[in-house]
């Protein structure tokens, strides 16, 4: 391990309204709240300046998770927590992203049935996808391949925010990552 300290990666993966940015932000509030620099590098924000201009085919979806994982590569071995928040469905550029990284790599597995997703369907991409109207849709018409052995697995369809969040920092502060609240 090189450069700052204590930098790591904390890796959400999950299909689209999973809960990846909000869990993403929960966490990261908790971390600032106890003096770590942090940064989030989410799916939908990424794709309108780092990877504006790429699609969602397997190639456009790999070059994203690649570009993402690149910078939080850079950030995370300079001792700043980097939180990525993309679907990222392939498993291969996961472990890919990990394999390249210096600094810690904590994936975690932000799972949710699609009969859940379908009934919140907060952007109401999934009533479109089931309806053929949006083609190469993750989980509908598009693969997801969930990690066979995540980090950390939360159910975002059985937990609160507040439980899945809780799971992520207790195990954060289990490994050392973060040392524990101040009781
Ligand atoms: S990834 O596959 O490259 O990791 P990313 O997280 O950046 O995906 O973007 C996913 C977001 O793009 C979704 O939350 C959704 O808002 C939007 N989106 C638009 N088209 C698609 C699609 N075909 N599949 C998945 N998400 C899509």
């Amino acid at each position: 391990m090189s450069g700052g300290a204590n930098g790591f990666t904390l890796w959400f993966t999950g299909l689209s309204g999973a809960g990846k940015s909000t869990l993403a932000q929960g966490v990261r509030d908790v971390l600032v709240a106890r003096g770590r620099g942090v940064e989030i590098l989410d799916g939908d924000e990424v794709r309108t300046n780092l990877s504006k201009g790429l699609g969602f085919s397997k190639e456009d979806r790999d070059t994203n998770i690649r570009r993402i994982g690149y910078v939080a590569r850079l950030l995370s071995r300079n001792g700043v927590v980097a939180i990525t928040a993309a679907i990222s469905p392939y498993r291969e550029v996961r472990d890919e992203v990990r394999q390249s990284h210096d600094a810690p790599f904590v994936e975690v597995f932000v799972d949710c049935s699609l009969d859940e997703l379908v009934r919140r369907d907060r952007k109401g991409l999934y009533a479109k996808a089931l309806r053929g109207e949006l083609q190469n849709f993750t989980g509908v018409s598009d693969p997801y391949e969930p990690p066979p052995a995540p980090d950390i697995h939360v159910r975002s369809d059985r937990e609160t925010v507040e439980e899945s969040r809780a799971k992520i920092v207790t195990w954060l502060e289990q490994r050392g990552l973060i040392p524990s609240s101040p009781r």
